[in-house]
């Protein structure tokens, strides 16, 4: 057991707190905001996250996880302080540091004893340093010593199974620089320690970056083949098919879409790009990510607007706004610029999503043009089609013949190939795919 608290109670630092806690540690989630840390109190979590729920109440009954907003009080008897603070796009794309170092030096002003500062979120190389001198100075204005570290341990964890993720780690980086932040770290992940793999600072906080953009890689290669198979009448899942079987490529995350969202992968390839420029290095296969990125959303556009000849006066069903399922994360969704593209094309928008409409509201002015509904059926009510843009699984058990019967024209624009099976195509859909050809029951006129 040791005495943990996690800065930052957004999805990294509360999963990771959370996660913590039920390891059996002591752990205090830290969060300036007070309202989220009324609520997280009472176990009310601000955003949807599987299982998690289950896992703050647990934390909670065990008096091993409380929620605090005053730093003082939180650092008091702390060894351990992770950073998992939001580090966005600063408007030149770089990664904007401001919310770490101004954590790092509120808890310096507040440390009491020898403490291990690990960082959680996604920064660039040198951040540690950065860190540590922010500390160092705040020490210095207080003229008192304490020994500290600072270590990076970024996290892996997938919105949406983030809680499974951290139970099950595929591997626990550590960037360290000495044996003792190694053997003191070593000690907080003790159940996993056939997972960790320890590296310098350096290359930790950049193998984060490496791996979310080998998979922005993954996703643009085969969204380019998904348009070319459009082209060339190919079928883009068989490609996937065959790729998924070499196990030098691995099966997982080629699945084509309507262009990657969310809050990593878009920031994080713009992020490298800047590192790139910065330190003299080719940024190039990142531009190409983000500009393929772009171009497969535009494309999914025109496919909608070029099957109806223009969309002005027709009703679209939305299916699903959040960037991926079993989220209600909308940073950066791909649902949230075609949508707008379609209103200001002059469609009527049928919008739903299980778990991300409420928030979805902040992102429309108001108007009749968008109407947020209260499910598929609603949504698909008079509409002139389907637009799928995030596979949530319970898309897959809805009864086709009936919603067709409550539609203007039977279509589905499957953004995410989640009914390649064909039953929307059984039941007399004309079904428009990602890289596959599309199937038409008759010829529109
Ligand atoms: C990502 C990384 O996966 C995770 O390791 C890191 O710690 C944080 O960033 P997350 O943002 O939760 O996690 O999303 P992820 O599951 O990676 O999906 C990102 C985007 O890729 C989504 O828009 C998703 O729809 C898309 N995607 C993913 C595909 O289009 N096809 C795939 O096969 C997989």
């Amino acid at each position: 057991m040791n005495k943990i608290t996690v800065i930052g109670t957004g999805y990294v630092g509360l999963v990771t707190g959370a996660s913590l806690a039920d390891l059996g540690h002591e752990v205090i989630c830290l969060d300036i905001d007070r309202e989220k840390i009324e609520g997280l109190r009472e176990g009310k979590i601000p955003f949807f996250e599987p299982g998690l729920e289950e896992l703050v109440e647990r934390g909670i009954e065990s008096g091993r996880l409380q929620f605090e907003s005053s730093y003082c009080v939180a650092l008091k008897e702390a060894a351990y302080c992770f950073l998992a603070l939001p580090t966005p796009s600063s408007e030149d794309d770089h990664c904007d540091l401001r919310f770490i170092l101004s954590a790092a030096r509120k808890l310096a002003t507040e440390m009491q004893q020898e403490m291990i500062i690990i960082n959680k979120s996604t920064v660039p190389v040198g951040t540690a340093s950065k860190v540590a001198d922010a500390i160092s100075e705040e020490l210095d204005k207080r003229y008192v010593s304490i020994p500290f570290e600072v270590v990076s341990n970024p996290e892996f964890l997938r919105e949406g199974s983030a809680v499974r993720d951290f139970k099950e780690p595929k591997r626990i980086l550590l960037g360290v620089e000495s044996e003792h932040a190694e053997k003191k770290m070593r000690a907080i992940y003790a159940p996993f320690s056939d997972k960790v793999v320890v590296t310098d600072i350096a290359s930790s906080e950049l193998a984060k970056y490496a791996a979310n953009a080998m998979l922005a890689m993954r996703l643009t290669m085969m969204n380019t083949f998904s348009g070319l198979c459009e082209k060339l009448g190919a079928d883009i899942e068989a490609i996937r098919a065959v790729l998924g079987k070499d196990p030098r490529i691995g099966s997982q995350y080629l699945k084509p879409g309507v262009g990657f969202g969310g809050s990593c992968l878009p920031k994080d390839v713009r992020a490298l790009r800047a590192i790139c420029t910065d330190a003299g290095q080719s940024p190039g296969v990142f531009d190409e990510i983000l500009k393929i990125n772009e171009e497969q959303q535009a494309a999914f556009f025109d496919k909608i607007t070029g099957f109806f000849n223009g969309v002005e006066g027709k009703t679209l069903a939305i299916w699903g706004l959040s960037f991926k399922p079993d989220t209600d994360d909308l940073r950066e969704a791909p649902s949230l610029t075609l949508c707008q593209r379609l209103l200001d094309s002059g469609a009527i928008l049928r919008v739903f999503d299980p778990a991300a409409l409420e928030k979805a509201k902040a992102f429309f002015d108001s108007s009749d043009a968008i109407v947020f509904c209260e499910s598929e059926t609603d949504a698909a009510t008079g509409s002139d089609a389907i637009v799928l843009m995030t596979e949530w699984r319970r898309f897959s058990y809805l009864d086709f013949e009936s919603l067709g019967a409550l539609m203007q024209s039977k279509v589905l624009f499957d953004g995410r190939n989640q009914f390649t099976d064909g039953a929307p195509l059984d039941a007399g859909f004309d079904y428009l795919p990602i890289g596959k050809q599309a199937k038409r029951q008759v010829a529109y006129s």
